[in-house]
């Protein structure tokens, strides 16, 4: 069974179709910039563009960067406000003329994580964290996910984390890999405090550099990159379009 995956993401949207029973990529995936202001109807156009690409006609995943309740996006940190209160499944519906089913990304990458990637087999806690422009976090207890956690804006010296230890934070002030891991381990100790978790599973297009600054980590912990690293949020979004729970 196949269907198409959509990772909106603050500097791209990426998309190919996946084999939902696998977890593989069917297509090599296409990246298109994410539009300016990244405003609904724009970034409809360019998920559009995206299944056209593929000639796409059946169903389709889409993972986004909000809390996602029943289609609508409930708050908007780097895409545009005109999301909130926008039901992005019946947006994307409209525009692309195939069944769209939207999920928050990082619940959708954990889900391909847990799925086929770093996560299968696990019971306990499990937290995915991804780091791009935001953060993005998921956790799954015994594979089952808490949907819509959004513990990148836990704040951090009267800053959302994401400010201070996203992978946009690193480029934006220029950080060494030292001083970046020192961020985020401190953001990810504050995490295991709360929540003792048995893995992190940490993903992200920067998990791809992920000898440069895992290793630096101080955490009781394991922390391990994630398998599918920038794929994860492709796969899951595939895998959400088919309401696919998470199999051991
Ligand atoms: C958003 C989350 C998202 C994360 C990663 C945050 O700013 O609030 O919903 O998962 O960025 O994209």
């Amino acid at each position: 069974m196949q269907a198409l995956g959509i990772d909106i993401g603050g500097s791209g949207i990426k998309g190919a179709p996946v084999d939902i029973k696998t977890g593989k990529l069917l297509a090599e995936r296409i990246r298109i910039p994410t539009p300016n202001g990244a405003k609904p109807k724009a970034v409809a156009l360019v998920v559009a563009e995206i299944a056209q690409a593929f000639n796409w006609k059946k169903e389709i995943g889409v993972g986004f960067p909000a809390p996602i309740k029943h289609g609508v996006a409930l708050m908007a940190a780097n895409v545009s406000e005109k999301w909130v209160g926008t039901n992005a499944d019946e947006l994307f519906t409209s525009i692309t003329g195939c069944k769209c089913h939207v999920g928050n990304d990082a619940d959708v990458a954990g889900m391909a994580e847990m799925a086929f990637g770093m996560g299968k087999g696990e019971h306990g806690t499990v937290i995915m964290i991804t780091l791009g422009t935001g953060i993005g976090s998921a956790i799954f207890y015994n594979g089952h996910l808490l949907p819509n956690t959004e513990f990148g804006h836990m704040q951090i010296n009267g800053k959302d984390a994401e400010h201070r230890a996203s992978d946009a934070a690193r480029q934006r002030e220029d950080m060494s890999w030292k001083k970046y891991a020192k961020r985020l381990n401190e953001y990810l100790n504050e995490m295991e405090k709360l929540f003792w978790p048995d893995l992190f599973i940490i993903g992200g297009g920067i998990s791809k550099q992920h000898e440069k600054f895992l290793p630096l980590l101080k955490l009781q912990s394991r922390v391990v990159p994630a398998q599918f690293q920038n794929e994860a949020g492709i796969v899951g979004a595939a895998l959400f379009s088919q309401g696919t729970a998470v199999k051991f």
